[in-house]
């Protein structure tokens, strides 16, 4: 296969960047095609912990080549903080990096923006300015990378942005001149970047390059898909890549969604598995379930097939990855949420009405624990009986091929299934 998209299929932090950078070794070049820097994908190698907000996890992987597609919006400080952090660390990014001129630009007034509706909306937000900078997008008065590029037509289009946000921001020309007080420094070091991705991607598709498309978030946080209001901005099923990316479905071989072994979310919003007892707490520490992004505590819960079995609907995914099965060792039950009880009758869907999702009862099933730890073993044969039986019954569930599995945070810690 020569272009594969890796998908969230749960509400992100599934282990994508581990995922990811697992991959890479077989690919050409790894691309982003939405979100911003909201993301954190941890990968972990040489005993070095390693966090993506902006590019690519394949970053990390000796001479692979990195795309920022038009559908990601960038932060422009975040991005070359991103970019010495890795110079910094000795990974070098000239050559390896290409930046949609189409992506859009995160600016100070859309953080502010976010900061302020988070105070009567708390949806739970990065406050990274995702949410603005796409609804500016949407409204046509968003800056492109390519007028960002030129300062007489950007300063133009600024001026009307900061006329409008004047409206509810205070002090505007301080902002001003904070967008000012670098502006020059920074383009001087991501120009060189920039270029038109969509003819790029599609030159190496006519090449049969080996291409990965890298989801930020997950499914449930899509904004046309998952629970909303709770979502993100963007559209991380895979689906997305084509609008992300500027590449037609036709040119999209696979798709691979990744699922973590239980479930987690981070920030508001229904989340019907939760648990807020000893179990929900024993996932939290035993999985390091802390914000990759925002450090915040991650909410904790059983697997939810319901909502699995729907995001692999939304992504087209005939295979899996299931993620941070190790983290189950100790437990003695295994619950597993089959059905979602609603006014007394099980429902067949995973249901849109915000109303529903809020109020629904999970129906479990449940399987004996393997209590034993799992590190270390690379083959699906070695694993406990229990341990096997659990991933079958999730396939069985999603109806769909669990292909590899983690048991670890680094790429040595990783099952493929025969
Ligand atoms: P992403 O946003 O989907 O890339 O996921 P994050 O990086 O935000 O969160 C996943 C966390 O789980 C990271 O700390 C990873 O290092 C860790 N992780 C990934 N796979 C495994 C695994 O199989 N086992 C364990 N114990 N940790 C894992
Ligand atoms: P990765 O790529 C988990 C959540 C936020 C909030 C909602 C909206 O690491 O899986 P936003 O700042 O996007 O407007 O916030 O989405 N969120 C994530 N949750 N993983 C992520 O990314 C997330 N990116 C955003 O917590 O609930
Ligand atoms: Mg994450």
């Amino acid at each position: 296969m020569s272009t594969l998209v890796v998908a969230g299929l749960q509400w992100g932090d599934e282990g994508k960047g581990k995922v990811v950078h697992f991959l890479s070794e077989n690919a050409d070049y790894i691309v982003r095609y939405q979100g911003g820097n909201n993301a954190g994908h941890t990968v972990v190698f040489d005993n070095k912990e390693f966090v993506l907000h902006l590019i690519p996890s394949g970053i990390l992987e000796k001479g692979k080549k990195c795309i920022i597609g038009n559908g990601v919006v960038i932060d422009p400080e975040a991005l070359i903080e991103e970019i010495d952090f890795l110079e910094s660390k000795g990974i070098k990014i000239k050559n390896r990096l290409f930046i949609s001129d189409s992506s859009h630009i995160i600016f100070p007034y859309h953080r502010i923006l976010d900061g302020l509706r988070e105070k009567i909306q708390n949806i739970g937000t990065t406050k990274k300015g995702i949410g603005p900078c796409y609804a500016d997008k949407y409204a046509r008065s968003g800056i492109r990378m390519c007028e960002y590029l030129d300062r007489t037509i950007f300063q133009q289009i600024l001026k009307n942005n900061l006329k409008e946000k004047s409206k509810v921001i205070s002090n505007i020309s301080k902002l001003k001149k904070e967008i000012f007080r670098n502006y020059s420094g920074i383009v001087k070091k991501i120009k060189d970047y920039v270029t038109d991705t969509s003819s790029l991607i599609n030159d190496l598709v006519v090449k049969n390059k080996k291409i990965i498309f890298e989801s930020a978030q997950g499914t449930l946080l899509d904004v046309d898909f998952g629970t909303y209001p709770y979502v993100t901005s963007s559209n991380p099923v895979a689906g997305g890549v084509c609008s992300g990316c500027g590449v037609g479905p036709t040119k999209i071989d696979k798709v691979l969604g990744v699922v973590k072994a239980y479930t987690t979310r981070v920030g508001e919003g229904p989340m019907p598995t939760e648990l807020n007892d000893k179990i929900g707490e024993y996932l939290q520490t035993k999985g390091k379930e802390f914000g990759a992004t925002t450090s915040r505590p991650r909410r904790c819960g059983w697997f939810d097939a319901v909502a699995v079995r729907y995001a692999v609907m939304l992504n087209g995914c005939k295979e899996i990855v299931l993620t941070k099965l190790d983290v189950l060792d100790e437990l003695e039950k295994i619950k597993i949420c089959v059905g979602y009880e609603y006014k007394g009758k099980t429902l067949a869907k995973f249901p849109s009405s915000r109303k529903i999702v809020e109020n629904v009862k999970p129906v479990y099933i449940e399987l004996v624990g393997w209590q034993k730890s799992i590190k270390g073993i690379t083959k699906f044969k070695h694993l406990p009986i229990n341990a096997r039986r659990y991933v079958r019954k999730i396939e069985q569930l999603i109806g769909t091929k669990i292909r590899i599995i983690s048991n670890g945070r680094s790429k040595e810690e990783t099952i493929v299934v025969d």
